[in-house]
């Protein structure tokens, strides 16, 4: 490994996987490993498979199938969650088990009850118990930015003296600011006798808002790993954004001398519009490097001053993200073949099946969109791909709204072989069409976000709506796109219950295996 290249180690599956609402299956976990991989990604955290049976099988399939990075399963400090991330790795090429235990004193007192030399040594006993199935150990001392230094340093060296070859020092709950933070990697750099044995990485937090600024400021001090995410997703306020880090040390390459990374940067939009369908979290539009608005401007200055010359207020080339002008590709005549091709300009490689499903899904649109454009197109086969078992299908709805009375609202839905019809009033013709669908398939949703966004312009757009519904405690996103606002609402909210479901065969699962 060369020296100044930082590793970037990705925790979408695992970290971003705990963005409260998002919840991936094993093939949509898949696939998102498959585009981390064309992204360059080094490390892969694939899971945490003690914590389900969904969780250990889609660490396998991903361990199965993705080949070129390293697969890397979370444990805690236990036998039985090293047993079973070994287990869910066992097909992957290059294996790493991240073994992670709590350091600071809030955590020893209140969650361990543990003193300073228990946690010692059932950190180094983990660690040499994972050394004996696999050589790749990482180990993270939990809350490390709210440990006392020379005891953090103390379990830093004494986990790699057991075997680590990797030591990730979280800000776990994004406490630490940037000069403390690169002065904490720059002591264990210093006090940490053993240090060069080992890399030295980061995961941080964004609950201040510091997550990108951290890690940055870490790098400059020596940690050659960054844990972060697709889009910043993750517990909370979410982990450091991969997107936003690769471009801060890519367009300051003053600043960060000499440090490379293996990230092909024009795959990072397709990543952030793979992740936002396959979640349901759309970052907000001012995101920076992947939100909407990145790079288009607004003010009549702005806008003269690009077209004088881009740099006045364009750092970023957008083709260098993958951003691409939307161009008019396709219409109602197109073939097979003419889609076919223009996917895989788009960077999709469908197999035959899914090309089928794309393909209608492509003429039915056409018929009621002249022209359809690449943002049409890679939205249509990322619904397509998104791939949660449907339990529940959409055969048909109707829905009368006027000003006078109420909407009122039919659907007709397919559970395996069996149909379900309802028919309710509600509020607006999309709350009339919500609560028949609750009333079709027994269970009461609260929506507590919906929103409808325009894929391109136009009043034929194509229509994205994302809601979030509770269902009791539990909260699922759900998405779906049409011509029709109605349609795509509607298709969003069965595709929420969709993922319900499969949430609670996910959870029938785990207490079977019990
Ligand atoms: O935030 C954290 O401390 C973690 C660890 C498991 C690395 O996610
Ligand atoms: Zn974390």
């Amino acid at each position: 490994m060369k020296k100044d290249k930082v590793i970037i180690f990705d925790t979408t599956l695992r970290d971003g996987e705990q963005t409260p609402g998002a919840s991936l299956n094993a093939n949509e976990k898949l696939k998102i490993a498959l585009q981390l991989e064309t992204l360059g990604v080094d490390v892969i955290e694939a899971g945490f498979p003690r914590t389900s049976p969904g969780d250990l099988d889609a660490v396998k399939t991903v361990s199965k199938h993705v080949k070129k990075p390293i697969i890397c399963g979370l444990a805690r400090a236990t036998k039985r969650d090293i047993d079973d991330a070994y287990l869910a790795l066992k097909k992957a090429a290059r294996a790493r088990i991240h073994v992670f235990l709590a350091t600071s004193s809030i955590h020893r007192k209140y969650k361990l009850n543990k003193a300073k030399d228990e946690i010692l040594k059932a950190s180094v006993d983990a660690v040499k118990y994972a050394r004996k199935k696999i050589s790749d150990i990482e180990f993270s001392p939990e809350d490390a930015s709210r440990t006392e230094p020379d005891f953090l340093a103390e379990v830093v060296e004494a986990v790699i003296a057991a075997g680590a070859r990797t030591v990730n020092i979280p800000d776990t709950v994004g406490y630490a600011v940037p000069g403390e933070f690169g002065s904490l990697i720059r002591y264990l750099n210093e006090n940490v006798s053993n240090i060069g044995k080992a890399v030295i990485s980061v995961h941080c937090h964004n609950d201040l808002g510091l997550g990108v600024s951290n890690s940055l400021e870490a790098v400059l001090n020596g940690a050659r790993q960054i844990e972060c995410t697709i889009n910043g997703l993750g517990e909370r306020a979410g982990n450091a954004a991969l997107e936003e880090v690769i471009m801060a040390v890519k367009m300051r390459k003053d600043i960060f001398k000499g440090i490379t990374t293996g990230i092909i940067t024009k795959e990072l939009y397709k990543t952030s519009k793979l992740v936002a369908k396959l979640t349901g979290i759309n970052p907000q539009p001012n995101k920076a490097i992947v939100g909407e608005n990145a790079f288009s401007h607004e003010s009549g200055i702005h806008q003269d001053g690009v077209m004088k010359k881009r740099v006045t207020y364009e750092i970023i080339r957008p083709q260098d993200v993958g951003f691409s002008g939307s161009k008019i590709v396709l219409g109602k005549l197109s073939g097979r073949h003419a889609v076919s091709a223009r996917l895989k300009k788009l960077g999709y490689f469908l197999s035959d099946k899914e090309l089928d499903q794309a393909f209608a899904r492509f003429k039915t649109l056409a018929d009621k969109k002249a022209e359809i454009y690449d943002e049409d197109l890679a939205t249509i086969v990322e619904d397509d791909l998104a791939t949660v078992t449907e339990e529940y299908k959409l055969v048909n709805f109707q829905v009368t709204s006027c000003n006078k009375v109420d909407p009122l609202a039919t659907v007709d839905l397919k559970k395996n072989k069996k149909l379900l019809s309802a028919t309710a009033t509600g509020d607006g013709p999309v709350d009339a069409c919500f609560k028949t669908i609750d009333k079709a398939i027994g269970q009461k949703g609260k929506l507590v976000d919906y929103r409808i966004n325009a894929v391109t312009s136009g009043k034929d757009a194509l229509g994205e709506a994302s809601v979030k519904v509770s269902f009791g405690k539990k909260i699922v996103m759900g998405r779906g796109s049409s011509t029709d606002v109605i349609e795509a609402s509607v298709r969003a909210y069965i595709n929420a219950v969709n993922r319900l479901s499969a949430k609670a065969t996910k959870a029938k699962k785990k207490t079977s295996k019990k």
